[in-house]
C-alpha cells in the first residue's frame, strides 16, 4: 500500500502532456479479441485498469506485448471464454468482454463487474441488449453466461445513454448478421474512438457521436493500427489543479471539442483559456469565482468524471457553488474527506452545496474512488501544510505517473510506502503468532 505526501501552496507552471484516454483504451482492448491477428494500439496509457485488461486478454489466450505506449494484441488463438472472478471484480469495464467474447467464441462466462464504489451500477441494459441480439443469458448468482451461435442485428432503444451498454452493443454487433440500430446511444468521444478503431478493422459503424448509431454486421474484421484519443478527464483534472492553485499551465495534446462541455465552467470560475494547436493554456485568477450551478449529464453535457476535481477547485472559490450529480448516486463520498481539509461542503442526496473557503489546511485522508482521489490531491496542492492521502491505488486506476507530472509542474508531492498500514499489518501478524 502506498500514500501520497503533499506539501501544499506551490504554484504550478510549465507544460504537461495528456496520456491516452483510459475510457477509450479499455473498450478498444476488449474489442481487440474480435480480430484474428495483431491489433497495434498506440498511446495506450499504463494504468492499473489497463494492466488488468491486458491480463484478462492473456488469460483468454492472446499474446500481449507493450513497448512504450504501444500495446500489441495478437488474438489469433482464443483458448478460453471465461474470465477470472478476481480480475473481473476490480473493474466494471470488464463487462465489455461479454459482447466481444460471445461474438468471437459463441459463449461468454463472466462474473458481475466491480470498479469504483460510486453507486449501484447495474448491468441490466447490457443484458437486455445482448438478448435482443439473440443471445441466451443464464444468470447464476454473481455470474452470467451468455451464448449465441451468431448474433443477429436488432433495433435497440436505450432508456438511458449508457456508455458501457452502447460500447457492448457496438462490439457485439460489429460481426453479426444484419443491421443493428441503437436509439439514444451514449455520444461520448470514447464511443467515437471505439467505432473508429473497429471501422479501421473493417466494421461498418455509422453515426457514432450522434443520436442514432447504425451497425451493419460484417463477416470478419482485419488487423489494424490505432491511436487512442487523449484523456479529456485528465485534462479537466489538470485544469482544476491549475484553477485551484491560482496557477498558469499549458496542457498539450488536447482535443478542444472534447473539452467544450467543461470550458464554460472554468470561464465562469474566472479562468482564462487560450487554445493553440492541440494545446490549451489555462490562466487562473488569484481567487476563483463561484459557479452558480453545474449538472452532470451524458456527453455533450458536463461529465460526471470531471465533477470531483472541479468540486475541489470550487471549495476555495469566493461564494457558494452548487453541483447536481445526475449519473452516479454515490459520487460525493469524497466530499467528507475534502471537509477534513477545512472545506465547507454540504451534501444532500445528489446535490453538493460548496461554500467556498479562503484556504485549506493539510489533512490525513483516504481516497474513496478514482476521481474523488484526484480531488484530494488537488486539495493537498492548495492546502497549507502537509497532506497524506491513503488508498492511492484508486488514483492509479486512471492517472499514469500522476505525481511525476505534478512534480514537473512544480508541485511538492511524493509517493511513499504506507507505514500506517504496514504497522497495522505487522501488529496483525504479531497477534496471529500469539494466537498460534
Ligand atoms: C463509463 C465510464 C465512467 C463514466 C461513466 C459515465 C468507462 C470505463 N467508464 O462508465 O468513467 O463515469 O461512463 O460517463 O468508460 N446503468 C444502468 N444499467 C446499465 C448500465 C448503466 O442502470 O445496464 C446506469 C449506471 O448505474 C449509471 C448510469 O447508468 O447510473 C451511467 O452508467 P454508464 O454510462 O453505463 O457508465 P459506465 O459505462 O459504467
Amino acid at each position: 500500500m502506498e500514500i501520497f505526501k503533499i506539501n501544499g501552496q506551490q504554484k504550478l507552471s510549465g507544460e504537461v502532456t495528456l496520456h491516452g484516454a483510459k475510457n477509450s483504451a479499455l473498450p478498444i482492448l476488449c474489442a481487440s479479441i474480435l480480430i484474428k491477428g495483431q491489433s497495434i494500439i498506440h498511446n495506450c496509457p499504463d494504468l492499473s485498469d489497463v494492466r488488468a485488461t491486458l491480463k484478462i486478454l492473456e488469460d483468454l489466450g492472446c499474446t500481449v506485448t507493450r513497448q512504450g505506449d504501444t500495446v500489441t494484441i495478437d488474438a489469433t488463438d482464443i483458448t478460453a471464454s471465461q474470465i477470472d472472478e478476481s480480475v473481473m471484480r476490480t473493474m466494471r469495464s470488464s463487462i465489455l468482454f461479454l459482447g466481444s467474447l460471445i461474438s468471437r467464441t459463441g459463449c461468454a462466462s463472466i462474473y458481475l463487474p466491480g470498479g469504483c464504489d460510486i453507486g449501484t451500477r447495474p448491468v441490466d441494459m447490457h443484458i437486455k441488449a445482448l438478448k435482443s441480439l439473440g443471445a441466451t443469458i443464464t444468470e447464476n448468482g454473481s455470474s452470467i453466461t451468455c451464448c449465441a451461435d451468431r448474433l443477429t442485428g436488432a433495433k435497440i432503444i436505450l432508456p438511458f445513454a449508457s456508455v458501457g451498454a452502447t460500447e457492448n452493443i457496438i462490439i457485439a454487433s460489429a460481426i453479426s448478421k444484419g443491421k443493428t440500430t441503437i436509439i439514444n446511444p451514449a455520444r461520448e468521444p470514447e464511443i467515437c474512438d471505439l467505432a473508429e478503431f473497429l471501422n479501421k478493422c473493417g466494421a461498418r459503424i455509422y453515426g457514432a457521436g450522434e443520436t442514432t448509431i447504425e451497425i451493419e454486421g460484417v463477416e470478419r474484421l482485419y488487423p489494424c493500427e490505432h491511436r487512442i484519443i487523449p484523456d479529456r478527464i485528465l485534462a479537466s483534472t489538470y485544469m482544476s489543479a491549475c484553477a485551484a492553485t491560482g496557477s498558469q499551465i499549458v496542457i498539450k495534446d488536447v482535443r478542444p471539442t472534447h473539452l467544450s462541455p467543461v470550458f464554460p465552467v472554468f470561464n465562469e470560475m474566472g479562468c482564462r483559456l487560450y487554445l493553440g494547436h492541440n494545446e490549451l493554456k489555462v490562466e487562473a485568477p488569484k481567487r476563483l469565482r463561484r459557479v452558480k450551478m453545474i449538472k452532470t449529464m451524458p456527453y455533450p453535457a458536463f461529465p460526471t468524471d470531471s465533477q470531483s476535481p472541479v468540486t475541489a477547485a470550487l471549495s476555495v472559490a469566493r461564494g457558494t457553488s452548487v453541483i447536481k450529480e445526475n449519473i452516479f448516486e454515490n459520487r460525493f463520498r469524497f466530499a467528507a474527506q475534502l471537509n477534513r481539509f477545512g472545506a465547507d461542503i454540504d451534501i444532500n442526496e445528489q446535490m453538493a452545496v460548496i461554500n467556498g473557503v479562503k484556504t485549506l489546511h493539510g489533512a490525513d485522508v483516504y481516497a474513496t474512488d478514482l476521481r474523488g482521489g484526484a480531488a484530494l490531491v488537488i486539495a493537498g496542492l492548495v492546502a497549507q501544510g502537509e497532506t497524506t492521502i491513503h488508498s492511492i491505488e484508486h488514483i492509479d486506476r486512471g492517472y499514469e505517473k500522476f505525481e511525476d507530472n505534478l512534480k514537473r509542474l512544480g508541485a511538492d508531492i511524493k509517493r511513499m510506502k504506507d507505514e500506517k498500514i504496514a504497522k497495522e499489518k505487522d501488529t496483525e501478524k504479531g497477534q496471529q503468532t500469539v494466537v498460534q
